[in-house]
């Protein structure tokens, strides 16, 4: 028997989510739905990417486990994020792709882009792993949309070093940000192309679309 207060303590930790405390779990989840070859991305990652959702009314944020499966209306405001075990202070970029629309099985319009920002620096000495860009995202935070009937798709999380030179290379490689010029991006295309190299964080979490009525 445990001691009630431990019985107290795991009882609380079950309902709430796990988080990932190492870059080893990350790595095998990634590997385990594939992730690196869908986004033609070597995935070794050097620091924990966490990835937290803010939720309405007095719930507790839900920080990513990678992997995770989160109802959509968990996933609707823009996410914060931390970086445990970095060295470099910033700057970083931060993106997120959905490489599975329509549909996981024949992702036509894929990748969609949910989120691009650079100049992204660790926090004070009070939140010393919180990021906080120093200048407005490249493209906004598009919530999880997958369609009806698709299986639940993957939205993955990236961090990189950022290189010097990002800002005019990024402005000339993603001029739009509306509905449709997200679709059909490539992440790993544009990480070539911005000379970001290969992502030193991230995670992802699957979201399915809203049952239907
Ligand atoms: C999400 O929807 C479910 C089912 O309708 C509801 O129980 C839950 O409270 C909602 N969560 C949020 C964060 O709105
Ligand atoms: C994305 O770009 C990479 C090159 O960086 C290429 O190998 C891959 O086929 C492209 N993916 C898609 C879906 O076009």
């Amino acid at each position: 028997m445990l001691p009630l207060s431990l019985s107290i303590l795991f009882a609380f930790s079950a309902v709430s989510i796990a988080q990932d405390t190492n870059v080893g779990e990350v790595r095998r989840a990634f590997t385990a739905a594939h992730v690196s070859e869908t986004i033609n991305f070597p995935f070794d990652p050097k620091v924990l990417l966490q990835v937290t959702y803010p939720q309405t009314d007095d719930a507790r944020p839900i920080t990513l486990q990678a992997g995770v499966h989160l109802p959509r209306n968990a996933t609707l405001r823009l996410p914060i994020f931390n970086v445990v075990g970095s060295r470099s202070k910033g700057p970083f970029v931060v993106a997120a792709v959905d490489p599975d629309t329509p549909t996981p099985q024949e992702p036509t319009l894929a990748q969609v882009r949910h989120f691009l920002g650079g100049n992204f620096y660790m926090g004070s000495h009070t939140r010393p792993t919180l990021l906080s860009n120093s200048t407005p995202a490249i493209s906004h935070y598009r919530e999880p949309r997958p369609q009806a009937g698709s299986d639940p798709h993957r939205y993955i999380f990236l961090l990189f070093d950022q290189p010097s030179g990002f800002d005019e290379q990024s402005a000339r490689l993603v001029q739009n940000d509306d509905d449709t010029s997200t679709a059909n991006w490539n992440v790993s295309a544009f990480a070539a192309a911005a000379g970001l190299g290969q992502p030193v964080g991230g995670t992802f979490m699957f979201v399915a679309p809203d049952p239907t009525t």
